[in-house]
């Protein structure tokens, strides 16, 4: 099987044709629910959008300088990233706050202050941001927490400024590379994207973008973790290694086998899956996109295994549910102690964010008995086709429409 492009790349990239009028070609888009409100917030802004198989084309060339709004912007937080790249080519942008979310907090404060070192001006009306700037100034910016959507915003942002902007203690997510290619591609002059010091050389204008998305290393470590905990084999073809290295060597920790082979990522599962402590951290460490994913794996280990979240506060909603499948955890802080059982019980449960709904996916798929996860629309704003990629793989998995 394969992984679809990746979503947390994918929605800088679109918004990232904010830049410059195009035409611009992004390929290997996955079909998700975000993707759609990407293209809607695109299309509310002015943006002409088409999207056929995968393949998007844009061009933004009659920007009608409106707002984005409270209810996309609630709905996906990616959403604030249409700030950098409108202030830095319209020279205004007026953005939705996005509000706590169910994983945390999450402010962007840090967006607004490294804008804010550009020479914008910021201020605050009715719930929306508003960014002024003639033209923003290359600066020196570090950012307290390397935050991979102020990365992003503000690596955007500077590709049209005056001068050299230096952001120091960026985040160094596969996708901010993915992103400064297809800028480059455009024309931008960034260097360091994926190392902690990125430097951009601001230019007066940018060119079309004709970019494929990067593989999504989240649903492809989803399905590795699913041969580990199931003690199947599963091939996930085009997985690459260098985006994956600290689940890659967790999962082996745990007994598991992974061979990188030429076109991907092979993992077979152990007999028995070894205890493993983990602590998420921004990459290179271990994602918190995966912690939920891997937690579901040590409900079933031999022993007994730790997971500290450090990067969101609240980040442990899918505890309870996986409690209701027989999992023996408990919560102190930030940390849980996962101690295994034998095995998992079906039941119901509910999803609460994207990645815990994976997590009960995986449960599911190793419990006995029958799984019903209901809320599944957290699932469809990142995974595509999971239930038919699964079954591909012999799970018994089917989607079952409710009454609305
Ligand atoms: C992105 C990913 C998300 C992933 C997260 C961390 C996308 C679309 N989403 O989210 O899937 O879980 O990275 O890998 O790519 N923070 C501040 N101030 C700010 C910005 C962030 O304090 O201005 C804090 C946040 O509250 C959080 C931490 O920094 O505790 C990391 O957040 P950040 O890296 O910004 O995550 P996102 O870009 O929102």
């Amino acid at each position: 099987m394969s992984a679809s492009g990746a979503k947390n790349a994918a929605l800088p990239l679109m918004f990232a044709t904010l830049l410059a009028p195009g035409p611009h070609r992004l390929g290997n888009l996955p079909r998700l629910r975000d993707i759609r409100t990407a293209e809607q917030l695109l299309t509310g802004l002015g943006a002409r959008v088409q999207s056929e198989n995968g393949t998007l084309q844009v061009t933004t060339d009659a920007l009608n300088g409106k707002e984005a709004p409270y209810d996309l912007v609630r709905t996906m937080r990616a959403s604030v990233l249409v700030l950098g790249p409108l202030l830095a080519r319209c020279g205004r942008a007026r953005v939705s706050l996005p509000g706590g979310c169910a994983i945390g907090a999450r402010p962007i404060n840090l967006h607004l202050k490294g804008l804010e070192a550009m020479g914008a001006e910021i201020t605050l009306d009715h719930g929306y941001v508003e960014a002024r700037a003639k033209r923003l100034q290359g600066a020196r910016i570090y950012l307290d927490t390397p935050t991979v959507g102020g990365t992003e915003n503000l690596m955007m942002a500077a590709t049209l400024a005056q001068g050299t902007t230096v952001i120091e203690n960026a985040a160094r997510e596969p996708e901010i590379s993915d992103l400064a290619v297809a800028l480059c591609g455009m024309g931008a002059r960034i260097e360091g994207a994926g190392s902690d010091t990125i430097v951009i050389e601001g230019v007066d204008s940018l060119g079309g973008m004709d970019h494929q998305v990067m593989p999504d290393r989240i649903e492809a470590g989803t399905y590795l973790i699913a041969a580990a905990l199931t003690g199947g084999r599963i091939k996930v073809n085009n997985a690459r290694p260098e985006h994956m290295e600290a689940l890659l060597s967790k999962l082996e920790e745990a007994g598991a086998e992974c061979s990188v082979e030429e076109d991907g990522i092979l993992v077979a599962g152990p007999r028995e899956i070894l205890p493993v402590n983990i602590k998420t951290q921004p990459h290179p460490g271990f994602p918190t996109d995966m912690q939920a994913q891997f937690m579901t794996l040590m409900t079933l280990c031999s022993g007994s295994s730790m997971i500290t979240e450090t990067v969101f506060e609240n980040r442990f909603m899918h505890v309870c549910e996986l409690q209701r499948m027989g999992a023996d955890i408990t919560i102190e802080g930030h940390t849980a102690t996962i101690k295994g059982v034998p095995g998992l019980l079906g039941a119901p449960v509910m999803a609460t964010d994207l990645r815990a709904s994976a997590c009960l996916v995986l449960a599911g798929l190793a419990a006995d008995n029958t799984t019903e996860i209901s809320r599944i629309y957290h699932l469809d704003r990142g995974y595509e086709s999971l239930e038919e990629k699964f079954r591909s793989l012999g799970a018994d998995i089917e989607r079952v429409p409710t009454a609305s």
